[in-house]
């Protein structure tokens, strides 16, 4: 890694705070200490406004029982905050990633209560707050991230009410009849009812969270913002920031002479197929793998895909290892594949072709260089940054984007060909119209596609957020959202009104 030199002790004007830092330190098999790039879209989305904007970073460094010292890294400081081993059981892969993960999610795997992993959220939450207290400065504007720092908010102004806090949530916000399971329920609203400004992917999750706010606490709620009587008054206003990429810098990394090196190497690899389908995740039971396997291993079995010409490529990079139900995904793929792989083909490259690995940037933009058809397909997704990727790299003119009506992306992402994960014959119909589609009708979705993302990219997402946070919130009545509902539209007594 780049810039490892100590940081300064001046203070910030401009914090994000994160569970995560955009690097990983891990310690290598000859014992060194090595720094990789962290998993997941957070990272991708956040790193560019971070190098643009300059300021601190503070986050989790991803090791346990380890005290690391601030650092500068690509123009900006890092601030690691430790967890223990405990707590990254309890915190981490407990309270976040076994109760509001699943829960946010439509609860898709169970989520689970325990009332010690509140305790540890709750204690670890605090400490990113003193942390962020102490590095931010006078008057600073502080951008809070995720389902895992949803107290923060709240702790952080009654220490420091001078600051001006955001929170973006990355993934859904769930609908009152699923958040109301939540034992503390009322301390997360309060949570994040603490920042000036809360963000979500779609509007659908700033509807919710106001009407769950107008049930289950006592402030008042008018149009998009909630008064908030505590520490003296001050307006939280909800609405949706949907999240991007940095989609020119994807798009000259897939243009560089190394990538297409790298796109013909790996077509010559998978010995030139006519049909390249794609497929890459973080290895989570929410992108709706089992299901995508299992319809492009019935496509294969039932000759409507030929394996001699066809190829479907996945990739999973490894996450939430030591969480069970990732645990019981990881072994269901690798079966999963293993039979498809052993009933269909001949004995040449098997007609899945699955790595249970991370890449590079620069791979994944070789892949989606090659690749037809791309398959995001999750059962409930915040956004899917990875449509967004294939959609930046993809140059070819006939490329086709299959993507599921519970993806985040699919509200703006109109073109793509729409599935219905959960509907197994739907999602056939879906795939092989998009690879039979004419290319006329291809080349005309793909350009809408390109146009969307190219015009709405992290930095546009960036500057609205934080524009709207600089006037706390006045100006949200001027630009709405894509495909946002009209600010007057709100939820009073369970009803829709406008
Ligand atoms: P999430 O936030 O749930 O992880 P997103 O689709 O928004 O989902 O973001 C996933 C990010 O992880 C993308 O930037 C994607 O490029 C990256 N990614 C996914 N699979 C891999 C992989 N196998 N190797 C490296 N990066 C990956
Ligand atoms: O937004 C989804 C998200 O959970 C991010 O908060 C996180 O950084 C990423 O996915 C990867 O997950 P993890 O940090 O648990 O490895």
């Amino acid at each position: 890694m780049e810039n490892t030199d100590p940081a300064s002790d001046e203070s910030a004007t401009f914090v994000v705070v994160a569970n995560r830092l955009p690097v990983d330190r891990i310690v290598n098999q000859d014992g060194e200490v090595d720094w990789q790039t962290a998993p997941g879209g957070l990272v991708t989305a956040l790193e560019p406004v971070m190098k643009q904007r300059g300021g601190a970073w503070v986050g989790w460094h991803g090791a346990p029982d380890e005290e690391v010292e601030p650092f500068q890294h690509d123009g900006y400081t890092v601030e690691p905050v430790p967890l223990s081993a405990e707590e990254v059981e309890e915190y981490y892969e407990g309270f976040s990633n076994a109760t509001l993960w699943p829960l946010y999610h439509d609860a898709v795997a169970f989520p689970e209560y325990h009332r010690e992993w509140f305790d540890a959220y709750e204690r670890v939450n605090q400490r990113f707050a003193e942390r962020t207290a102490n590095v931010a400065a006078q008057g600073a504007t502080v951008w809070v991230q995720d389902y895992q720092l949803q107290l923060v908010p709240r702790m952080l102004r009654e220490v420091r009410p001078d600051l001006n806090i955001g929170f973006f949530l990355h993934i859904p916000f769930p609908p009152m009849e699923l958040f109301q399971q939540l034992p503390w329920r009322r301390q997360i609203l309060e949570g994040l009812l603490g920042a000036d400004l809360v963000g979500f992917q779609v509007p659908g999750g700033s509807s919710n969270f106001l009407r769950l706010v107008r049930r289950r606490t006592e402030h008042k709620v008018e149009r998009d913002r909630a008064t908030v009587n505590r520490n003296g008054d001050h307006q939280c206003v909800a609405r949706a920031y949907p999240i991007s990429i940095d989609t020119q810098s994807f798009s000259d990394l897939a243009q560089s002479d190394e990538t297409k090196a790298e796109a013909e190497a790996l077509l010559e690899e998978l010995g030139h197929p006519s049909l390249v389908v794609l497929g890459v995740d973080r290895l989570d039971y929410t992108k709706g793998l089992r299901q995508r396997v299992r319809a492009m291993g019935e496509l294969f079995a039932e000759g409507k895909l030929d394996p001699h010409d066809a190829v479907f490529l996945q990739v999973a990079t490894p996450s939430r290892e030591r969480v069970d139900e990732y645990r019981k995904l990881r072994d269901d793929i690798d079966l999963l594949v293993g039979r498809i792989n052993s009933q269909v083909g001949g004995v040449g490259r098997p007609p899945i072709v699955y790595r249970h690995q991370s890449f590079p940037r620069s791979s994944l933009a070789a892949m989606y260089q090659i690749a037809d058809v791309m398959l995001v397909t999750p059962l409930r997704d915040g956004m899917n940054l990875v449509a967004k990727e294939y959609l930046a790299c993809h140059s070819g003119r006939d490329g086709a984007l299959v993507l599921s009506e519970f993806a985040g992306a699919a509200r703006e992402l109109r073109q793509a060909y729409m599935v219905n994960p959960y509907d197994l014959d739907g999602m056939k119909e879906a795939i092989m119209h998009a690879i039979t589609d004419t290319k006329q009708n291809k080349r005309r979705r793909l350009r809408a596609l390109k146009k969307q993302v190219a015009e709405n990219d992290i930095s546009k997402w960036a500057d609205r957020f934080l524009s709207d946070l600089d006037d706390k919130g006045q100006s949200v009545d001027r630009a709405k959202a894509p495909g946002e509902p009209s600010p007057s539209m709100f939820y009073v007594d369970g009803e829709q009104t406008s």
